[in-house]
């Protein structure tokens, strides 16, 4: 609708500097009840036909906003304007950093993808809890957690910890980063001798914490660049920890052979629609490791309705949107939900949730 009109404008400026731009319109329409409602009144839609349940959380929709897009939570009311079912935001550490150097972002438009190496730039979890606590919200809110650039890996889990402690009376959950290729070393925490001590600390804090706060879900992340026999031994780890949920999946190192945009030598995570193929095999080799056990996030690639439908189809509980947003603009959420809303009617269900298992039988 408008998007169209703002796209080649916002294309033409560096793509850090655009983002900004739309981060600082953000704050901006978060804090005015009366444009919030304008917002809702072009791109809000709801239908209990949508909703989810996950882990003990009741989610109006299956479609969130991934982590990176609002990594201060500086415009949580206008996503849930937008209509997202929720909003993960971060990551963030325990002191604010400034990330790589520039540029660190770019576009790669033949191919609707996207190549980063931010680096965790953030303002520190302080900050945050700060803003969120100012703020009136009713959407699920996740809080994404990562650890320091200077921090050691062998010291990772104080970081971790650090802001759990301090996000969790915040957030409806908590996502354990440790898959984004852009933190030297940060993906070596998925090697189980790491990843066991890392996840057993953080449940030990979690558990300190439920006695003020209640038992709040703890999700990972996981890279998409995983071998199976990897991904598979993350998979039994999380289920013998009962975590609450994987997320499948961060960014890829992978440049696949087809990519045109000559930005695709650039070094970062890859995403969009060429990390979609890799995402949805990591989704479902995870989907077979934890047969119906643990629920799974689809993340990488969500253009379009049938985008949701095929990783539901894969096993996702919930699925999340960064790139897509980026390339359809604000109005991708309704759109989406439109689409979902036909398929649920074409396929005879009563409900969203009905997919994943009507098709899996199919
Ligand atoms: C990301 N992503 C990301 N993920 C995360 O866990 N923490 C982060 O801070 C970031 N930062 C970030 C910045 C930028 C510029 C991008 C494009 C992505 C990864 C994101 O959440 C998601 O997992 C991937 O982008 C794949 O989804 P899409 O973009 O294909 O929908």
């Amino acid at each position: 609708m408008i998007y169209p009109l703002l796209k080649p404008f916002l294309f033409k400026a560096d793509p850090e500097k655009a983002h900004e731009r739309i981060m600082s319109l953000g704050r901006k329409i978060s804090k005015h009840p009366s444009l919030l409602n304008a917002v809702r009144a072009l791109f809000y839609l709801e239908d209990e036909r949508l909703r989810v349940q996950v882990g003990g959380l009741s989610f109006p929709n299956p479609i969130g906003l991934a982590a990176g897009f609002d990594k201060n939570a500086e415009a949580i009311p206008l996503f849930e304007a937008l209509g997202f079912g929720s909003v993960e935001v971060g990551t963030v550490t325990p002191r604010g950093q400034r990330g790589n150097e520039k540029p660190r972002l770019f576009r790669l438009l033949e191919d609707k993808g996207i190549i980063n190496r931010m680096g965790f730039n953030n303002d520190g979890v302080n900050a945050m809890t700060h803003r969120i606590s100012g703020i009136s919200k009713n959407i699920v809110l996740g809080i994404n957690i990562g650890k320091n650039k200077t921090t050691p890996n062998e010291d990772a889990l104080s970081d971790y910890q650090i802001c759990l402690t301090e996000a969790y009376g915040h957030g409806d959950y908590f996502t354990i980063n440790i898959s984004s290729p852009n933190t030297p070393g940060l993906r070596g925490l998925q090697e189980l001798e790491s990843l066991s001590p890392l996840l057993e600390g953080l449940l030990e804090t979690r558990e300190k914490m439920s006695k003020t706060y209640g038992v709040k879900p703890l999700w990972l992340k996981l890279a998409p660049d995983l071998s199976s026999e990897e991904l598979e031994k993350i998979c039994v780890l999380s289920m013998k920890l009962k975590l609450d949920a994987l997320v499948l999946t961060n960014t890829t190192l992978a440049r696949p052979e087809y990519l045109v945009n000559e930005q695709k030598a650039q070094a970062g995570g890859l995403s969009g629609k060429p990390v979609r193929e890799l995402s949805n095999q990591k989704l479902k080799e995870a989907a077979g490791f934890t047969a119906g056990k643990m629920p799974l996030v689809g993340v990488g690639g969500v253009f379009h309705a049938k985008d949701v439908v095929e990783k539901l189809t894969l096993g996702a509980s919930l699925v999340q949107v960064y790139s897509g947003m980026i390339y359809e603009g604000p109005g991708l959420i309704k759109e989406i939900k439109e689409g979902l809303l036909k398929y649920i009617m074409e396929h005879d269900f009563k409900r969203l949730d009905q997919i994943s298992t009507k098709e899996l039988q199919g």
